[in-house]
C-alpha cells in the first residue's frame, strides 16, 4: 500500500494542507486564505477560530483530492508563520483576543520599556534576539496588560499561549478535550524567553516580563510523536510527529542540514537562515541566533537569520491599497515595462526594518521621485526593494560566518518572477538555485514527522530528493551594482526617525 505524510502549513495568509508521497512530491494540496485584519496602523491581527475552521476544511480539501483517506496517512507535520500569538481560555477553548501577527507594532512602548534597563540586546546572550516587538513575548505581554481579566486568568492558571503550531496542535489533539499544549524548540526560540543552551524557558527573563509559566507550552523537539489526532478529524488516530517554524522548515525541506548550507524563503517578508551546526554563532552584523532544528534525543542545531519583514506583501500592498495591479503575478509584466527603475528606491519599512538594521522607528520611503518616473518603475523599485535587502541580510551572513557563500538556494512564491530572481542574481554576484519542489516549507514539516514515523530513513534520504530545477547567475556590471546598491542604502537612511 503507498503512503502518505500531510503537512498543515499555517502561514500568515493562508493555511494549507499538503500530501506528500516518499519521494518528496506533492500529490494534492487543500488551501484557504484567512482575514487580514487591521485595526489601526501597525496592527496586524489574525481570528485564531477562521485560522482552526480553515485548517479542518484544507485537511478535508487534501485528502480528498488525493483520493486517499487516513489510513493512507502515516504522519502528520506542523509549520507555522512564527512568533504570532494566540493566548486562549483552557477550560474553553476559545481565545481571549484575536491572535497578534508577527508584523504587528503595536508593542513599541512595551520594547522601550523593557529596554530601559539594559538596552535591546539585554537578553539577547541567553535567547539569541533583540528585544523587538517582532518576537512572541512583547505581545503577551500586551494581551496580559490590556484583555480585561486576562491577567488574573493567566495568574490562576486558565489561560495558554502558543504560537500557531501550538494552537492547532492542541487542537487537533482534542482541545478542551485533552489537547497536547506543545511547541518544538525552534518556534519557542521566537519568544524571548528560551535559553538558546539548555532549550528551556529562562525563570528569571518570565519574571522580568511578568508572564506565568503555566501559559507557556512544554518545548519538545522538532521531530517526534507529540501526540495522535482526536476522533470527529478525518485524519483521527494519525501521530502529529514534526513540527517547525516555517522558515526552519523550508530550510529542512531545501535538505540544508549542515553548517554553511543556507536558504532564501520569498513570502510575506524574507527570510535567510544559514545553518551553523551544534554551535551557537552570535551575530556581530544584526542577524538573530535561532535553533535551526531538533530530531529526537539528538542535539540542536542552531542557526543564524536574516529576517526581513517587508517583500511580498510590498507587492500585495500595491495591489490592494495603491491597486496599481489586480493580481501580484501582474507586478512582473508591469516591470517589465520599463528598462530600470528610473532612479526610484522604495524603502518598504511598514513594520520599522528588521535584519540588520532592527530599527522600530522606521517607516516607509519612495524616494528619488521625478517627473519622468511612471508606474512601471515603482513596480520596479519594489521588485528590487526584496533583492537589496537581500543583499544586505547576504552581506551580514557572509561577515558574520567568514565564509562567502558561493550560491543562494530560493524558494516561496516570489520566485516564479523571473526578472526579481535575474536581479536578485546580479545584485548578489552568485547564482540563485531553485529547487525541484518549491514547496520547501511543507516539505520540510513532512520531513520531520516522516522521519519520527520511520516513513524516511535518515537524512541522506533526504538528501536524495533535492533536484535543481533552475539557475539564474549573475550578468550585471560590477561597477552598476555598486552604483544601484550605494543609492539604495541612501534610500534606507531616509526611514529612519520615523515615529513621534
Ligand atoms: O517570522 C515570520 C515568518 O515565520 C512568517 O512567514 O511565510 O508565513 O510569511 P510567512
Amino acid at each position: 500500500m503507498t503512503e502518505y505524510i500531510v503537512a498543515i502549513d499555517q502561514g500568515t495568509t493562508s493555511t494549507r494542507a499538503i500530501v506528500f508521497d516518499h519521494s518528496g512530491s506533492i500529490v494534492s494540496v487543500g488551501q484557504k486564505e484567512h482575514e487580514q485584519i487591521f485595526p489601526k496602523a501597525g496592527w496586524v491581527e489574525h481570528d485564531p477560530a477562521e485560522i482552526w475552521a480553515n485548517t479542518r476544511e484544507v485537511i478535508g480539501q487534501a485528502l480528498s483530492k488525493a483520493d486517499i483517506t487516513r489510513h493512507d496517512v502515516k504522519g502528520v507535520g506542523i509549520t507555522n508563520q512564527r512568533e504570532t500569538t494566540v493566548v486562549w481560555d483552557k477550560n474553553t477553548g476559545e481565545p481571549v483576543y484575536n491572535a497578534i501577527v508577527w508584523q504587528d507594532t503595536r508593542t513599541q512602548s512595551i520594547v522601550d520599556r523593557f529596554a530601559t534597563d539594559g538596552g535591546v540586546e539585554r537578553f539577547k546572550d541567553t535567547v539569541g534576539l533583540p528585544l523587538s516587538t517582532y518576537f512572541a513575548g512583547t505581545k503577551i505581554v500586551w494581551i496580559l496588560e490590556n484583555v480585561d481579566g486576562a491577567r488574573e486568568k493567566a495568574e490562576a492558571g486558565d489561560l495558554l499561549f502558543g504560537t500557531t503550531d501550538t494552537w492547532v496542535l492542541w487542537n487537533l489533539t482534542g482541545g478542551t478535550d485533552g489537547g497536547v499544549h506543545v511547541t518544538d524548540v525552534t518556534n519557542a526560540s521566537r519568544t524571548l524567553f528560551m535559553d538558546l543552551k539548555t532549550l528551556q524557558w529562562d525563570d528569571s527573563i518570565l519574571e522580568v516580563f511578568g508572564v506565568p509559566k503555566s501559559m507557556l507550552p512544554e518545548i519538545k523537539s522538532s521531530s517526534e510523536v507529540y501526540g495522535t489526532v482526536e476522533s470527529s478529524n478525518l485524519l483521527r488516530e494519525v501521530p502529529i510527529a514534526g513540527i517547525l517554524g516555517d522558515q526552519q522548515a523550508a530550510t529542512f525541506g531545501q535538505a540544508a542540514f549542515d553548517p554553511g548550507e543556507a536558504k532564501n524563503t520569498y513570502g510575506t517578508g524574507n527570510f535567510l537562515i544559514f545553518n551553523t551546526g551544534t554551535e551557537i554563532v552570535k551575530s556581530d552584523n544584526g542577524l538573530l541566533t535561532t535553533l535551526g532544528y531538533k530530531l529526537g534525543d539528538e542535539e540542536p542545531h542552531y542557526a543564524l537569520e536574516g529576517s526581513i519583514a517587508v517583500t511580498g506583501s510590498l507587492i500585495q500592498w500595491l495591489r490592494d491599497n495603491l491597486g496599481i495591479i489586480k493580481s501580484a503575478p501582474e507586478i512582473e509584466e508591469l516591470a517589465k515595462t520599463v528598462e530600470n527603475n528610473g532612479g526610484a528606491y522604495f524603502v518598504p519599512a511598514f513594520s520599522g526594518l528588521f535584519a540588520p538594521y532592527w530599527r522600530s522607528d522606521a517607516r516607509g520611503a519612495l524616494v528619488g521621485l521625478t517627473r519622468y518616473v511612471n508606474k512601471g518603475h515603482i513596480a520596479r523599485a519594489a521588485l528590487e526593494a526584496t533583492a537589496f535587502q537581500t543583499k544586505e541580510v547576504l552581506d551580514a551572513v557572509n561577515a558574520d560566518s567568514g565564509v562567502p557563500l558561493e550560491e543562494l538556494k530560493v524558494d516561496g512564491g516570489m520566485i516564479a518572477n523571473d526578472l526579481l530572481m535575474q536581479f536578485q542574481a546580479d545584485i548578489l554576484g552568485v547564482p540563485v538555485v531553485r529547487p525541484e519542489v518549491a514547496e520547501t516549507t511543507a516539505l520540510g514539516a513532512a520531513y520531520a514527522a516522516g522521519l519520527a514515523v520511520g516513513f524516511w530513513e535518515n537524512l541522506d534520504d533526504l538528501r536524495a530528493n533535492w533536484q535543481e530545477n533552475k539557475r539564474w547567475t549573475p550578468s550585471m556590471d560590477e561597477a552598476e551594482r555598486e552604483r544601484t546598491y550605494r543609492l539604495w542604502k541612501k534610500a534606507v537612511t531616509k526611514t529612519f526617525d520615523w515615529v513621534d
